[in-house]
């Protein structure tokens, strides 16, 4: 079964496709948008590149951080160019979410913009940056730091991809399933797979729809984020995006709790669900809390102190200036673990998704 999400931006919006086999839905939409010509970036096996039904250029990429900079951008326009893409012709990706992060941004810049469609190839990617149109590279300074917002023309979310995907790289993307939980979408965990990808898609796309260019309501979608952004570094990436969301997402409860933002109940609701899933809930023994904070007044949302997505009354929303105490206080109510006991996927427990049978 084919589940279809409209993105709302009026003459821009698009659906996204979830389900198994939807990217066979690639001919026709690229037939609708009437490109003569494709340039197919894959980060995957030919195999997994569908038929475009036009003229096709394959171009090889590498799904990973190394490959995310400008220099890739300025390979793929060349290759555009060499092989007469026209502005009314049409870009594919087929990869995780470095990959449709880069060929975003390369659609985006060339000709000042051609259409674009994301097939996203990990859970990470479908549920979250095949969708909203962030696209960026890294520069030798930072992360995402040159980018561009482009909506893709389509979004292929094919389950089918997802059924050899290593045990890590589903709970990479069930961190940031998980975490929709506490921003709008309760109740998934135990749902097939597709649907918990569909409504975190739907409650994505809502988002995105009201605030595309992140000045509100679209900071909601970095619940948890701001620890997790934290431990990403402070483990050298040891661990994983959505792991480290989930951790932060735990936290993000305590933290609400310690502010008497929300009840201990609720508090203790975040490690529950976390754990539902089968990720990690507890900070890594080794994980200091000083430098633990450093890294959290740094993050790009903190405009103003340590600022947090915190749970409360009326839902989640940006809070600034949350005092250190707080913080410090609810970091050392973390459970902690050794790393590598956090980082080994505990079995999934019954009624949770990731395995493949739960893939519908
Ligand atoms: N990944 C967060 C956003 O799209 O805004």
């Amino acid at each position: 079964m084919t589940r279809k999400v409209p993105v709302r931006f009026g003459d821009r919006s698009y659906e996204v496709l979830i389900g198994p086999g939807v990217r066979s839905a690639l001919p026709g939409i690229i037939d609708k948008l009437g490109a003569r010509r494709v340039a197919v970036v894959s980060a995957r096996p030919d195999e997994w590149v569908p038929e475009t039904g036009v003229e096709t250029l394959l171009l090889p990429a590498r799904d990973g951080e190394p490959d995310k900079n400008l220099a890739t951008v300025e390979a793929l326009c060349a290759a555009f160019v060499r092989f007469g893409l026209t502005r009314s012709d049409a870009v594919v990706s087929v990869g995780g979410g470095t990959t449709t992060d880069v060929v975003g941004l390369a659609a985006a810049l060339y000709h000042r913009g051609v259409p674009v469609v994301h097939l996203p190839t990990t859970l990470l990617a479908q549920v979250d940056a095949s969708v909203g149109g962030k696209t960026a590279v890294n520069l030798p300074e930072g992360k995402n730091l040159v980018g561009a917002y482009w909506q893709p023309a389509a979004v292929l979310c094919d389950t089918d991809y997802l059924t050899t995907l290593p045990p890590r790289e589903l709970l990479n993307g069930l961190g940031e399933i998980a975490r929709c939980h506490f921003i709008g979408a309760p109740g998934l965990h135990g749902l097939p797979l597709a649907e918990q990808i569909a409504a975190s898609v739907t409650l994505k796309a809502g988002i995105v729809s009201a605030d595309e260019r992140d000045t509100g309501l679209r900071h909601l979608l970095n619940y948890g984020h701001t620890l997790g952004h934290a431990l990403e570094t402070a483990t050298g990436f040891a661990l994983r995006h959505g792991e480290g969301v989930a951790v932060g997402t735990v936290f993000a409860g305590l933290l609400a709790g310690t502010l008497g933002r929300i009840t201990p109940d609720r508090a203790d609701e975040h490690r529950r669900v976390v754990a539902s899933y089968g990720l990690p809930t507890a900070l890594p023994d080794d994980a200091e809390p000083g430098t633990l904070i450093e890294l959290m007044r740094r993050d790009k949302k903190a405009r103003s102190g340590l600022t947090f997505v915190l749970d409360g009354p009326a839902g989640a929303e940006l809070v600034a200036d949350v005092p250190e105490r707080a913080v410090a206080e609810a970091l050392a109510r973390m459970e902690r673990a050794p790393l590598d006991r956090l980082v080994a996927p505990a079995p999934a427990p019954a009624g949770a998704a990731g395995t493949e049978a739960a893939v519908t």
